[in-house]
């Protein structure tokens, strides 16, 4: 495993690569989650790249940049381990020298839930997401869908810049309780891990209610918001149901939908969805 700094001898590294190259790009301090993203990318691809990158403009002023948990020695372990053949992990000022002055302005589908309530966020992740797909050049790049928006952004972003790659969307690892894995899950105390679990019990409701044939999107929020509220600890930023593809809020479930949610548990903020 070749661990790469700098983007001259990432491109150098490239030429040399065995094709197909598949990407996933993470801010590390990985978990299950990534590693099923990385599994995948191992079966599928001859060279398999990782990234590792606390990229500092997807995180708002009052956010945890800072402290963001990191752990490159473990990471490098399961990496090796898991048979990766590069990891991409530069300092900041390789990604943004100094004088670095152009950021991808992302459009409608950012907007909304996540780039509501995180003014910004959006925009740095394209950016980034942007130059990893330049630099690293894969045919193919791993995302989550618990990242559910972040899917739609960087698809977009890779269809309307002809950035070339195959945008691969894998499913949301969980724990056994159904918490889904995250690296800001190390946050929560016990207490708040309990509370943390109203995420997906809210949307095993709404998937229940759906299926038993309710389709007023209000009637499954606000039950959901029920359900969740009866947790003192956990706070709801949004719960949205809308369109899976243009993310366009719903009133009825007529079409195949969006169920996503962001609560914060503390100080801890977690996103979580389904697609009914
Ligand atoms: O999902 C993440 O970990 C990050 O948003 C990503 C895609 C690595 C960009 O920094």
């Amino acid at each position: 495993m070749q661990v790469i700094e700098s983007v001259a001898v990432f491109r150098k590294a490239h030429a040399v690569a065995a094709k197909p190259l598949g990407l996933v790009p993470t801010m590390g301090f990985l978990h299950e989650g990534h590693m099923a993203l990385i599994h995948r990318a191992r079966k599928e691809n001859g060279t398999v790249a990782v990234s590792i990158f606390v990229n500092p403009t997807q995180f708002g002023p009052s956010e945890d940049f800072e402290t963001y948990p990191r752990d490159m020695d473990a990471d490098l372990a399961h990496l090796d381990d898991a048979g990766v053949d590069l990891v991409f992990a530069p300092p900041i000022e390789e990604v943004y020298p100094l004088g670095f002055d152009t950021f991808v302005d992302v459009g409608r589908v950012g907007e909304r839930l996540e780039g509501q309530h995180r003014t910004g966020h959006f925009r740095g992740v394209a950016t980034i997401v942007c130059k990893l797909l330049t630099i690293v050049r894969p045919d193919r790049a791993y995302f989550g869908q618990k990242d559910a928006q972040q899917c739609l952004v960087v698809k977009r972003l890779n269809a309307d810049l002809n950035l070339g790659a195959e945008i691969v969307v894998c499913p949301t690892v969980r724990d056994p309780d159904g918490l889904a894995l995250s690296s800001r899950n190390v946050y929560l105390s016990r207490s708040e891990r309990e509370a943390a679990l109203s995420l997906h019990r809210s949307l095993t409701l709404a998937r229940q209610l759906h299926s038993q044939g309710e389709n007023d999107a209000d009637m499954v929020k606000r039950r959901m918001g029920e359900l969740i509220t009866a947790y003192p600890a956990a706070n709801i930023d949004y719960i949205s149901i809308a369109d899976a593809e243009n993310l366009t809020e719903l009133d009825i479930i007529d079409r195949p939908a969006l169920v996503s949610l962001a609560v914060r548990i503390g100080r801890t903020r977690l996103i979580d969805n389904v697609i009914l």
